[in-house]
């Protein structure tokens, strides 16, 4: 018998395909790493095809603050499999509180009225639509689930115990393919409050954050066992709780928040696309005015929309930037925000035609130093 020489194997190694799809849930979701480890560990279970057969990929219960990134990192997951943060399946249980508004989800029975009129949210079709050849796994996201009514909620039971559902008309929709994420703001005030008192030079410590950590996870926990009965608890696979974000959390959002919002205008107006920066004082304004206790990040995105996004609207509109403009952002002693073109649009200059395809133009930092660069 030949004699093998015993190699050590690393079962925390991940593949490249779970290290990527990590990479960028962390480029787009701040500060709930407890969220984003939970999720690429199944993932890179569904990878090595090892999930347990006849139920959900995995079936996920998130709580915590509102506005805390819970949808954020299942829209981040789509666009980390598709490209695309729409191929998630968004069902909104707050628009599903009423028992006949579940035909909405699961189709009407043949023969009645409005069947066949519109696919059903939860049939094979709908459920497989963003797959591709490479990709077969869809993100099922539930949304604000306390406000589910009860045929919702007896639905949702045996979609997470056995990944099947029999629809209106008989036919039966396989979500053995799904990864299945159910939110909640539950647990959203103790969380806050125990944030009050949580933060000042001791979170530096790693000991006490991790201390805090856990009181947030227990709290969130304990909420959510409160509410929801043990027959649903019991089939979930992970609770993860939310944690409320702080000050360089909303920091690190708001670039995200302004690079989309170029992002956004670089679509929207083909023949106008124009770059702009904003100096630390516009951040810091912006930061001061999206801060809310309550509302987390969501506030955030408000201030941007009311105090930028709405005046770049205006210029577009009024036809005062053109292609290739560069228009800075600064903010006045007294307080007002100023928005002035640096560069004049010049179309073909610096090497780059426009070009009809987004894609095709050069990474949008590169571009801004070649352009700002420019006498
Ligand atoms: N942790 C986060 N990382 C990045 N962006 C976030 C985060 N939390 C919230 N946001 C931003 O705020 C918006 C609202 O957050 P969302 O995930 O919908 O909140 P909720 O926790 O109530 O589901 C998101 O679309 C995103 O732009
Ligand atoms: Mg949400």
């Amino acid at each position: 018998m030949r004699v093998i020489t015993p190699i050590a194997l690393d079962p925390t190694r991940r593949s490249s395909e779970a290290t990527v799809f990590e990479q960028v849930l962390r480029r787009s979701v701040v500060g709930q790493y407890q969220a984003i480890s939970a999720v690429v560990a199944i993932y890179q279970m569904y990878m090595a095809g090892l999930n347990a057969p006849g139920r959900p990929v995995g079936n996920f219960l998130f709580v915590g603050p509102t506005g805390s990134g819970k949808t954020r990192i299942a829209e981040a997951m789509a666009q980390a499999l598709y490209g695309n943060v729409g191929a998630v399946v968004k069902i909104d249980c707050a628009e599903f509180q009423h028992s006949h508004e579940i035909a909405k989800l699961i189709g009407s029975p043949p023969g009645y009225l409005g069947h066949r009129e519109t696919r059903p949210l939860l049939c094979q079709e709908m459920l497989d639509q963003a797959h591709t050849d490479k990709v077969k796994l869809t993100i099922l996201l539930f949304d604000e689930i306390e406000k589910a009514s009860d045929a919702l909620w007896q639905l949702l039971l045996g979609i997470l115990d056995k990944a099947t559902l029999t629809l209106g008309d008989n036919r039966r929709a396989d979500l053995s393919r799904c990864i299945i994420i159910m939110t909640s703001n539950l647990g959203a005030r103790e969380i806050s409050s125990l944030a009050k008192g949580g933060f000042g030079f001791a979170q530096k410590l790693k000991a006490v954050e991790e201390a805090h950590d856990e009181k947030i996870n227990r709290t969130g926990t304990d909420a959510a066992r409160r509410k929801f009965s043990p027959e649903f608890m019991n089939r979930i696979d992970k609770i993860v709780v939310f944690k409320r974000l702080r000050a360089d959390h909303l920091a690190q959002i708001l670039e995200i928040e302004l690079g989309m919002v170029q992002q956004r205008i670089l679509k929207a107006s083909r023949d106008r696309r124009f770059l702009f920066t904003c100096t630390q004082a516009v951040k810091d304004f912006l930061l001061e005015k999206g801060t809310d206790a309550e509302y987390g990040a969501r506030h955030l995105k408000r201030a941007i929309e009311q105090n930028l996004v709405a005046p770049l609207a205006n210029l577009v509109a009024s036809a005062q930037v053109r292609l290739g403009d560069f228009v800075r952002i600064d903010r006045t002693a007294e307080g007002d925000l100023t928005f002035t073109r640096e560069l004049l649009g010049a179309r073909g200059v610096n090497g780059w035609e426009p070009s009809s395809d987004i894609a095709s133009m050069p990474p949008l930092t590169a571009w801004a130093a070649r352009w700002t660069a420019t006498p």
